[in-house]
This record gives C-alpha cells, sequence and structure tokens, in this order.
C-alpha cells in the first residue's frame, strides 16, 4: 500500500503533522506551495478573500499524479474558516486520482467549519473517496490524542 501525503503550510504546523503521519505510516511527502508566495498581510487580505471563495491558487508543483498511490492523505491549514487557495489548487492538480481513496484533515486555530466539506465536494468530482477526516486545533496540534486519531485512521484504510 503505498501513500502520498500532500500538504499545504504557511508557518509549518500542517507540515508538523504530514510529517508525523509519514514517520508513523510510511508514504511520501508533497508540500505544495503558491506561485505567488503570501506575506503575512497578504495571507489575511488576498488569502483570505481567495479562500472564502474557494479559489484556487496556481501552485508548485503544477500537477500532482497519484497514479501510483494508493492512498492520497491531504492536509490543510484552515483560513477564513475554509481550505485554503493552495490546497484547493492542489486537488485540482491531482492526476490519476479516480477510484482512490483519501484521508483528509486541517489544522486550524479554533474552528475549521466549512474546510473539510469543502475538500470532500472537491475531492468527490475527481472521484476520490474519503475514508477519514480530522481537525486538529491550537490545543489538539500539541496533544497526542487527535494526533493518533489521523494516524489511525490512515492506518485503517492502508
Ligand atoms: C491567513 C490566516 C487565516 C486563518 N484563518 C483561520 C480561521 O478562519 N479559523 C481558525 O480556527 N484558524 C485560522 N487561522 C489559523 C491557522 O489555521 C492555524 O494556525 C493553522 O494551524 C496554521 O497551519 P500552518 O502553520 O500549517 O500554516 C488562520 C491563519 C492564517 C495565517
Amino acid at each position: 500500500m503505498k501513500t502520498c501525503i500532500i500538504y499545504h503550510s504557511y508557518s509549518g504546523v500542517t507540515r508538523r503533522i504530514a510529517e508525523k503521519i509519514r514517520d508513523a505510516c510510511g508514504g511520501d511527502l508533497i508540500e505544495v506551495t503558491p506561485k505567488d508566495q503570501y506575506s503575512t498581510l497578504t495571507a489575511y487580505s488576498l488569502g483570505c478573500i481567495r479562500a472564502r471563495k474557494e479559489a484556487c491558487d496556481p501552485i508548485t508543483p503544477d500537477t500532482i499524479d497519484v497514479s501510483s498511490y494508493d492512498l492520497i492523505v491531504i492536509g490543510t491549514p484552515v483560513w477564513a474558516w475554509k481550505a485554503t487557495p493552495a490546497i484547493n489548487g492542489a486537488i485540482a492538480a491531482l492526476k490519476g486520482c479516480d477510484g482512490k481513496s483519501a484521508v483528509i484533515f486541517a489544522t486550524c486555530g479554533s474552528s475549521a467549519k466549512d474546510t473539510l466539506p469543502i475538500m470532500k465536494s472537491a475531492l468527490g468530482k475527481k472521484g476520490v473517496r474519503v475514508m477519514g477526516e480530522v481537525v486538529l486545533n491550537k490545543s489538539e496540534i500539541s496533544s497526542n490524542e487527535k494526533i493518533n486519531d489521523l494516524i489511525t485512521s490512515v492506518r485503517g484504510v492502508t
């Protein structure tokens, strides 16, 4: 069972969770970054406006071919209670994903609200079935309980 862990991380939290999944379950890490990087000012202004519109940022890499993977794990920070434009771009950039399974997660300060439903819907349109969903808020990021839930969810599919 081959797993890829695709994530966007503006300030490092989601990256650290992605690395913990990789350390516990194996798999390849694929970090996506917006081609036009956000500053603190533009993340909270333009970035949040684009997140609210559920817009897709052009990202690096341009395409993410997952045809050689059995499981796709996707993680995003929450911006304006939604998925980041970069992770929307990552889902749009998926190739070879029809029929695959996914586990999705979000890290946030307090509430992820619309984030996982947005990702689930976008993945569903690409033929990807979401088998597990986990949200980690600020206090849960530093405790092991939710991280273990996420790892258990990934192991449950693999
Ligand atoms: C531009 C911006 C918007 C954010 N909006 C929200 C939000 O709507 N709700 C929330 O709970 N946290 C929000 N946060 C906090 C982040 O989701 C949280 O700190 C996350 O874990 C950061 O992940 P990262 O370090 O991988 O970027 C926001 C952070 C940024 C930078």
